[in-house]
């Protein structure tokens, strides 16, 4: 089928977007738009935009995009080719003619799959014939009961290089070979690709057999692979196929989960155990492909993953390829199995429930990609904190959607930030009699030294009511966000560390980091009505209390470094203050030279910060 860009555009100008997406959803006419509440994420006011002129919709709120074909894979599900076509009966456009290779295509695909399930019918029939006695034998050992067997198709390749060959003489030998059913070498005349194995065959998603994996029975013959698989056809794609996807998809539906495992004996051990949802890459790791198919069956497919190291290194894998793919809904969750099991192993040794217990405590994506990038290297040093911040942000930058994207960087930041600045645990003093103070309460001299006063307290709380509360700091740098729209993208890591104890300004600080996120140039002209129309509340000059910082005017030439600064110092001003209650409270109990010190220099630092807020924001109170 050719479906030319201009014969696409043809059918994207015949059909009004509004219309079609108004028999789904409840549009309103806005002007020379469209409006609705986004059907792709849950919300009460409505933020997704149509415009019939462009042929585009768009959610100011999730980031839903596309054209009308879009809309039709995306929200109503379909295959794109099934959404074209029906979008073309509509717009009383003929689907364009099949080209002839195409057509060729089509028809090989057809006997091609005539010389597929002959093979399948040759490989039952040899397991039950005389010389399928070791290959039953193995099945006994497997333990299997005979439904499965017969459901999952095992068969059997006799140990010989023409066996198949013979039997499937009706078909030209050119055919056996474009169906990976005979191999090729120069000067050598075909022979038969799976000879002495246990064979399973592969079906598409309408159960058609596509290839065959073929398991050794001997275990002496090291050199050979323990699987062999059908090579690439015009019929199987292995990056686009999963085993057993199509009996799982239904038994996934009722059951409302998939399971993804690593082998194809786990998914008839699974069956056999009577989860019917269970699905398998075919000896490579999940691809996008894969992981597309998955979604379309449920929002969250459960990946199991054998537990050794290759299998905890596959989770990581899979983790990190479904981050760019994910959207609203769409997720991943992940389960380690124990100790060198494989589900296999799993049902066998432990039961159904075991499998179903440890399904039910399936780890979230976010959980995976921090514990694994959290105990992929010691974190003794700064370097090595540093180094697993760079990791977790690299991981978060490959997320595509931006709400997402922003989620789940103030989600890691957070967690890094708790085990990097995690509070020393304070080491255990022994109770002190009166009469012997501590060790480090002695002085060089060996004298006592009493705890000092603090240091010149009347000048901090001059300053502090000078700069104002540090909500009042927050509401004025956020003023100046919406002002200069332009800093968010630069200190977006430090802004997502705030966590702002005011509902209205959390909400805010939000969805100004989620813009940024975005990466669309802001502009404060077009920022300001769309904030207003989400209902957020924009700090006023009441909320800063008279702080007068030059990034507020919008005017000053230092503008914007002065907001950098007060970000900046948004950040360091809390973790001194509470840097300091500790030092305090360790001074009270641990009298010494040290801690002393540590106390001074934090009380210096913290004046200094405040001085420096009192010097920018200008107010007119004077120290
Ligand atoms: P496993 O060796 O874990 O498979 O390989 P398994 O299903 O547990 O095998 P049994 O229980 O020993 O029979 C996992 C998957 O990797 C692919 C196959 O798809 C297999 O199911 N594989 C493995 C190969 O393609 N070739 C190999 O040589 C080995
Ligand atoms: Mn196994």
């Amino acid at each position: 089928m050719s479906l030319s860009p201009q014969w696409l555009d043809e059918l994207r100008s015949r059909i009004a977007l509004s219309g079609v997406i108004g028999r789904s959803i409840r549009v309103q006419k806005a002007g020379r738009e469209f409006k609705a509440c986004c059907p792709f994420h849950n919300e009460k006011t409505p933020s997704f935009t149509i415009n019939d002129e462009k042929g585009f919709y768009h959610c100011f709120g999730c980031g839903a995009h596309g054209d009308v074909i879009r809309w039709m894979t995306d929200h109503q599900g379909l295959p794109f080719i099934e959404a074209v076509k029906e979008l073309a009966a509509q717009a009383g456009m003929d689907m364009p003619e099949m080209d002839r290779q195409a057509a060729r295509r089509a028809q090989e695909a057809k006997t091609l799959h005539d010389v597929m399930q002959a093979a399948q019918d040759f490989f039952v029939e040899s397991l039950k014939g005389p010389g399928g006695e070791a290959a039953r034998a193995y099945l006994a050992s497997r333990g299997f009961p005979a439904h499965i067997m017969r459901e999952f198709g095992f068969g059997y390749a006799p140990d010989s290089r023409t066996a198949l060959k013979q039997a499937l003489s009706r078909f030209p030998e050119a055919m056996l070979v474009e169906a990976g059913l005979q191999i090729v070498v120069e000067g050598k005349t075909p022979y038969d690709r799976f000879r002495g194995r246990l064979m399973l065959p592969i079906a598409d998603q309408r159960g058609r057999i596509i290839a065959f994996g073929g398991r050794i029975l001997t275990a002496d013959k090291t050199d050979a692979p323990k699987y062999l698989n059908s090579p690439d056809t015009p019929l199987f794609d292995k990056g686009r196929t999963l085993y057993n996807l199509h009996r799982a998809a239904p038994a996934a539906r009722s059951a409302s989960r998939i399971v993804v495992v690593e082998g194809y004996m786990d998914v008839v051990a699974l069956a056999a155990a009577g989860l019917a949802e269970a699905v398998a890459p075919l000896g490579t790791a999940l691809t996008e492909h894969q992981l597309e198919r998955l979604w379309r069956v449920t929002e969250c497919p459960t990946l199991c993953f054998d537990g050794d190291s290759a299998g905890k290194r596959a989770a990581m894998k899979a983790v990190a390829r479904a981050l760019p793919l994910l959207r609203p809904g769409h997720s991943l969750r992940i389960v380690t199995l124990p100790d060198g099991m494989d589900p296999d192993d799993v049902v066998k040794k432990r039961g159904r429930e075991a499998m179903l217990g440890l399904l039910g405590e399936a780890r979230s994506l976010v959980d995976v990609l921090w514990e694994g990038e959290r105990d992929a290297a010691p974190l003794a040093t700064p370097e090595d904190k540093a180094g697993l911040k760079a990791r977790l942000l690299d991981h978060c930058e490959t997320i595509q959607h931006p709400d997402i994207k922003a989620l789940y960087r103030r989600e890691l930041l957070d967690r890094f930030g708790e085990l990097a600045f995690a509070r020393r645990e304070r080491a255990p003093f022994a109770p002190r009699s009166p009469a012997r103070p501590a060790q480090g309460a002695r002085t060089g001299r060996g004298g006592w030294t009493p705890p000092p006063p603090p240091l010149a307290p009347e000048t901090a709380t001059r300053l502090t009511q000078k700069v104002g509360s540090g909500d009042a700091l927050l509401a004025a740098v956020l003023a100046g966000l919406v002002i200069h729209p332009q800093a968010l993208a630069r200190h977006s890591e430090t802004l997502a560390r705030i966590h702002p104890a005011h509902p209205d300004m959390a909400a805010l600080l939000d969805t100004l980091l989620v813009f940024s996120e975005s990466g669309e140039p802001l502009e404060s002209a077009a920022l300001r009505p769309i904030l207003e129309a989400r209902q957020l509340r924009l700090p006023t000059a009441d909320d800063y209390d008279g702080l007068r910082f030059g990034f507020l005017s919008g005017q000053s030439a230092t503008a914007l470094d002065e907001l950098a600064e007060a970000i900046e110092l948004i950040v360091e001003l809390p973790a001194v203050e509470l840097a300091l209650t500790q030092a305090t409270e360790r001074f009270e109990t641990e009298i010494s030279d040290e801690s002393f010190a540590e106390q001074q220099r934090l009380l210096q630092r913290r004046l200094a910060l405040l001085a420096r807020l009192g010097q920018m924001g200008r107010t007119r109170a004077s120290l």
